[in-house]
């Protein structure tokens, strides 16, 4: 029996993704909340979820229990807050600095410092808010078009690290960066990944095509609880 792998969902447009995104993460948000009374959320860095960020933003106080939600990031560059390459600087410009979300919910990583002692200082964030072992509700993630996600790329010694959080040099600029590890990732209650654009499409393929694809860190994303949401050039080759 082959085991069941990840939900897969083509939308027609970037736009779609976004909109289907923001109902997915209202849908686990009022549910974890009522469950557990809170709701755990991982950030994914780079520009594709800038449209579901710009949706939260616009349903304002309404679009999720921000008195209940604790927002982390899955990665970070190792870069000042205020950096226009910051995967920080993304969701505060575009989103958290429009809604009623309060400093102490929002966990960011320190990209300011050195990223051994930014990934260490995480790490403990981390666990105090969560709790040892952590489990997030919910962890958004991208993907790269060489199967990278978060900041795990193929061939990083990360991929199989037993720490919680690291920091790695990514092959692509920014190179420093501080990234959650599959430890976290694989025991979050769902992952929602998001990918977009012809440029993806070769990397779904690998990811999603071949469950054993060496070299593709996003081929991981496979069991039950994993959604990938993409737009119809992504998933052109997959078809
Ligand atoms: C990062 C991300 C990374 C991102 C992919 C896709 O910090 O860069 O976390 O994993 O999700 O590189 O990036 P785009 O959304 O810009 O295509």
């Amino acid at each position: 029996m082959t085991t069941p792998g990840p939900q897969v969902r083509a939308l027609p447009t970037a736009q779609a993704v976004a909109e289907e995104a923001v109902r997915v993460v209202r849908d686990v948000a009022g549910r974890a909340v009522a469950a557990r009374g809170r709701f755990s959320l991982a950030l994914s860095g780079g520009h594709t979820p800038r449209g579901l960020y710009a949706l939260l933003a616009q349903a304002g106080a309404e679009g999720l229990p921000y008195d209940r939600t604790e927002i982390f990031w899955s990665d970070e560059r190792a870069l000042p807050p205020d950096h226009r390459e910051s995967n920080y600087r993304l969701a505060w410009g575009t989103w958290l600095s429009r809604v009623p979300v309060s400093a102490e919910h929002i966990h960011r990583v320190r990209g300011e410092i050195d990223p051994q002692g930014a990934a260490a200082e995480y790490e403990r964030e981390v666990l105090r808010v969560l709790g040892d072992p952590p489990r997030f509700d919910l962890v958004l993630l991208g993907m790269g078009s060489d199967g990278h996600t978060a900041s795990l790329f193929p061939g990083d010694p990360a991929l199989e690290s037993n720490r919680l959080v690291v920091a790695v040099r990514a092959p692509i600029a920014p190179y420093p960066r501080v990234t959650f590890t599959f430890r976290v990732i694989e025991a979050a209650r769902h992952i929602l990944v998001l990918a977009t654009g012809g440029d993806k499409a070769e990397a779904i393929k690998g990811a999603l095509g071949n469950p054993l694809a060496p070299g593709f860190p996003a081929a991981r994303l496979r069991r039950p609880h994993v959604l990938w949401l993409l737009d119809e050039a992504a998933a052109a080759v997959l078809r």
